[in-house]
């Protein structure tokens, strides 16, 4: 049988953590093959609602549950780990500036960072679930310097999965008839949903859709979703935000199908002008358990726009990191 796969979840007793550990449990993410080994980090008053968690893994029975750890101290729970799912994060309250948030999640993400540097498994692999998820990511990057850049990602899967929803429902087809989506920048309301290169069943988008619902339709809907399931469902996202992250690592594990790509957040290279070092969505496939920026793809005017209007609220969040003593 194979070794299992140590996989660190934190924000272990919140929403999406319900929704997400069952699923990581059941082989949805890893695959059926591998067994799993559970670390779970939360805030020592969280523990105990942590533990209740781990009660129900234990009594679904999983045949993949190789056994659970929970702690409150970051260096124990990502020793080991090949997988890091950030989930807790610091969220923003009523009137909270953007420096208060963003020193708050420092705190969060700086100790994590050093914490997947000094124990984490040689192929760790990192996902930033938990807001502003990008900069979450950068901060956790820049303190883990042992570890290559490359691993640590931010989620925009929950973006793209909402976009391809929105383009099946319009268009009348499947989800599975659609490709070449792409969200570009952060995950926040700046994002770019890109339908320029996408197609369904092998027909441009753009050539189904007019012009004036991608605008004041599609690209509002995907980039404020948030804000509607939080009006309709009195409280955030959770399912649909755990469905992603499964999405995003079993992606970058298993590889993404022929002729396809989606859409990841990871340190840009450079590519399509996004500032080097930046944890920006592109459009990426994903091979032998590595992520690659899609190349070449012609970018119009008005995308070039958007873009740059994301890109540039990442830059000035990495600045005021930087400004904020944080990195
Ligand atoms: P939640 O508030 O239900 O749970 C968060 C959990 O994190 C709490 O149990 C809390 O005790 C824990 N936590 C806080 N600080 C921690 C620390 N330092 N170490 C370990 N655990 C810690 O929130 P929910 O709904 O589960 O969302 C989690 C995060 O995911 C939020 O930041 C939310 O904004 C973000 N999110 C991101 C999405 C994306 O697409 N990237 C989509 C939806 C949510």
């Amino acid at each position: 049988a194979q070794a299992p796969a140590v996989v660190t979840v934190t924000g272990a007793a919140g929403q999406i953590g319900y929704a997400l550990l069952f699923r990581i449990v059941s082989g949805a993410m890893l695959g059926h093959g591998t067994p799993i080994r559970l670390r779970l980090l939360e805030v020592p008053q969280a523990v105990k609602a942590a533990e209740g968690t781990a009660m129900e893994l234990d009594d679904c029975a999983f045949p993949l549950l190789a056994g659970i750890d929970i702690f409150d101290d970051a260096r124990a729970a990502f020793e080991g780990a090949n997988v890091a799912l950030l989930v807790g994060a610091r969220p923003r309250s009523a009137g909270m500036e953007r420096g208060d948030l963003l020193s708050a999640n420092g705190g969060i993400f700086k100790p994590q960072g050093e914490a997947i540097n000094a124990g984490a498994a040689d192929d760790v692999k990192v996902l930033v679930v938990g807001n502003p998820a990008n900069t979450n990511a950068y901060i956790a990057a820049q303190h883990a310097p042992d570890v290559p850049r490359e691993r640590f990602t931010a989620m925009t899967r929950l973006d793209h999965n909402r976009a391809l929803a929105q383009l099946a429902a319009r268009t009348g087809s499947h989800v599975d008839d659609i490709r070449h989506l792409t969200i570009w920048g952060n995950h926040s309301a700046t994002q770019y949903p890109d339908l320029t290169h996408a197609t369904v069943r092998g027909v441009p988008a753009t050539s189904l859709v007019d012009p004036a619902w991608v605008q004041d339709t599609f690209i509002p809907t995907v980039a404020r979703r948030g804000a509607a399931i939080i009006e309709a469902r009195g409280s955030s996202s959770a399912a649909s935000a755990a469905n992603a992250a499964i999405d995003h690592v079993h992606t970058w594990v298993k590889g993404t199908r022929d002729g396809d790509w989606t859409s990841a957040a990871i340190v840009s290279d450079g590519s399509y002008g996004v500032p080097e070092g930046l944890v920006s969505s592109f459009p990426v496939t994903a091979s032998g358990g590595e992520w690659s920026i899609v190349q070449g793809l012609e970018i119009d005017a008005a995308s070039r726009a958007r873009i740059d209007a994301s890109v540039s609220e990442l830059v000035e969040e990495r600045d005021a990191v930087h400004a904020l003593g944080l990195v």
